[in-house]
């Protein structure tokens, strides 16, 4: 029986475990991560990559934003188009000069992952957290199993940053929380593909034939996604199928999309997902451990690490000071953001998607809320304050 003890127990080694742990260690607070997949294939999960304000001024914080620097994309603005008519929302101008960057999730986690390592801190990978338990006392415990041998790591704390199907929310107490769940009925379509972009900004699409999305990774590599039913399988979907499709749903006057090499292709599907209290005891909850939010908007990233500054603010007041308000007003903190970040992600995703027939009355007033964003500058600025993540300000009560 493998025996570890640390301050803080962090199960998962994505965006929000691997902020939390680095986070933390600035502050003199001891964490150890468990990681149930290998690191080739976390720092490998194709993953979406629009990095908000905040989640920028946290990783330069932290002093881990120079590949990011050096490698992200920042955008001033994104363009929306409806029926083949585009406008563009300028962030900077409407916003106070806040921006979003494009740079992969899994780039975030990589370098989050190697100053941990390269600090000498413990992350075991291959390494399944099995149980929780004791999390109602002052010494909670984590079961886990590594290279078949069973182990306990003993901490002050639990964060379950282990995701939609880890076991951090499966232990919460049922009748300590209420969860609500939407499922679309359609799913993305995503690819990378070895070409350079066909836009300087990212591109939403609302189309006939359905959604599509022009996104990027770098100058020689493309991001794009298309509107595809549930029941859908990548193998109906040829190279030829998707840019004739993507062609037709970003097309614009005077617009062409370059093609290239596809070197990926999934389907992922559209759900948005919450529970409301993301603690019970010393077991506290981060990211998509707690809430899901369809991608339209980009937000299921910035939304763990914002989870996360909530809960590094907690643990600091209770290691420096022994408080425990910020404990107390956790889950509140984090659901502020939570609720609002649903909605932006849910409006997003119901202004762009098809959901009935082309000329229904649910296109008419998609159709009106584009027409209405044109003229107005408040619309557009509400679009924008969401879209570059409103600042931690906003949201204190
Ligand atoms: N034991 C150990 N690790 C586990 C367990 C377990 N029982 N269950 C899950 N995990 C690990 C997963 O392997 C995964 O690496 O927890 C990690 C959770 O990471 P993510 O799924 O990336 O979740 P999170 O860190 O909250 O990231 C936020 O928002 O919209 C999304 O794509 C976005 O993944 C991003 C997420
Ligand atoms: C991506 O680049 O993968 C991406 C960008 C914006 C989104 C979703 C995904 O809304």
């Amino acid at each position: 029986m493998i025996s570890i003890k640390t301050q803080v127990g962090i199960i998962g080694a994505g965006p929000s475990g691997m902020v939390l742990a680095n986070w933390l260690k600035k502050y003199g607070i001891d964490a150890v991560i468990i990681e149930l997949r290998s690191r080739e294939y976390v720092e490998g999960r194709v993953r979406a990559g629009l990095v908000e304000q905040n989640t920028k001024d946290i990783l330069k914080e932290l002093g881990l934003d120079a590949r990011m620097k050096k490698e992200g994309i920042v955008h001033d603005g994104v363009y929306l188009s409806f029926d083949e008519e585009r406008i563009h929302i300028p962030f900077g101008e409407l916003t106070g000069g806040r921006t979003i960057t494009i740079y992969g999730q899994q780039e975030i986690t990589k370098d989050l992952t190697d100053a941990w390592l390269d600090g000498g801190e413990t992350l075991h990978f291959e390494t399944k957290a099995t149980k929780i338990i004791d999390f109602d006392t002052k010494s909670p415990k984590i079961h886990f199993e590594k290279d078949g041998e069973e182990g306990i790591l003993e901490c002050d704390f639990v964060a379950a940053c282990d995701g939609f199907h880890g076991i951090g929310r499966k232990t919460l107490p049922k009748k300590s929380f209420q969860s609500y769940d939407i499922t679309y009925p359609f799913s993305w379509l995503g690819i990378l593909a070895n070409v350079a972009p066909s836009t300087d900004e990212l591109i939403y699409a609302y189309h006939e034939n359905g959604f599509a999305l022009h996104s990027l990774r770098s100058e020689t590599v493309s991001r794009l996604y298309v509107q595809v039913d549930n029941d859908e399988s990548v193998d109906n979907w040829s190279d030829d199928r998707i840019w004739s499709e993507l062609s037709k749903r970003l097309a614009n006057l005077g617009w062409e999309l370059k093609e290239g090499p596809i070197f990926e292709k999934s389907i992922t599907p559209m759900r948005s997902h919450m529970i409301d209290s993301l603690r019970s005891g010393r077991l506290l909850l981060a990211g998509d451990a707690a809430h899901i939010v369809p991608p339209t908007g980009g937000k299921g990233m910035n939304l763990a690490i914002a989870d996360v500054k909530h809960m590094v603010d907690a643990f600091v007041a209770y290691y420096k000071t022994n408080s425990e308000t910020l404990l107390d007003t956790y889950t509140n903190d984090a659901l502020r953001r939570i609720w609002r970040a649903q909605d932006f992600s849910n409006f997003m995703t119901k202004l762009f998607h098809k959901q009935d027939a082309h000329g229904s009355f649910t296109y008419r007033l998609q159709k009106a809320k584009f027409d209405y964003l044109k003229v107005s500058r408040a619309y557009k600025t509400t679009i924008a304050e969401n879209y570059v993540g409103l600042p931690f300000e906003s949201f204190k009560n």
